[in-house]
């Protein structure tokens, strides 16, 4: 099935206003993350999916670690449950793949269980706060 939108893998350096637009209307705004803590000083550090939509606006993000650890993934309101979560997801994935990675794990927000049970990720240990929203750590083995 085609989609509405394209994913692909960017640096920090060529991605960063088009993955900040996004991270600072989800997590920042909408979520009310503290810009501080969404501001980590990690990114660079980390290969970043980002989604475009057809017309070429930023629509969703995320990010993964040397170690196989993901996280922001994030999506605008207005373009959620069309599957571009999970193409993100799955961008992520393919790249862990192709770089013999073991395993990719995530620290989801509860709300996000379910997103992540559709790629297979199974929850391990207990709740906690994380940025004031409740998080539970999630692993896919590959
Ligand atoms: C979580 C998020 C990235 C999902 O993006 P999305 O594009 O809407 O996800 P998809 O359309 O690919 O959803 C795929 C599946 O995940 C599940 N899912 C997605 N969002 C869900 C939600 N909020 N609650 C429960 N299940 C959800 C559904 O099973 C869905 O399948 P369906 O469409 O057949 O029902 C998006 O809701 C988002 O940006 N939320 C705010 C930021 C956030 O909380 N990020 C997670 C940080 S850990």
């Amino acid at each position: 099935m085609s989609h509405p939108f394209t994913v692909s893998l960017v640096s920090w350096h060529d991605g960063e206003p088009l993955l900040k637009s996004i991270r600072e209307a989800v997590f920042i705004r909408e979520q009310g993350v503290p810009a501080d803590l969404e501001w980590d000083g990690l990114d660079e550090s980390c290969r970043h999916a980002l989604a475009l939509s057809h017309s070429g606006d930023a629509i969703g993000c995320g990010r993964m670690f040397a170690n196989g650890h993901i996280g922001r993934i994030s999506v605008l309101p207005q373009w959620r449950k069309q599957k571009a979560g999970t193409a993100i997801v799955e961008a992520l994935l393919d790249y862990a793949r192709a770089h013999d990675y073991i395993q990719v794990d995530v620290d989801a927000q509860t709300h996000a269980v379910p997103f992540y049970h559709s790629f297979g990720f199974v929850e391990h240990g207990e709740v906690f706060m994380d940025a004031g929203l409740p998080h539970i750590k999630m692993t896919l083995k590959l």
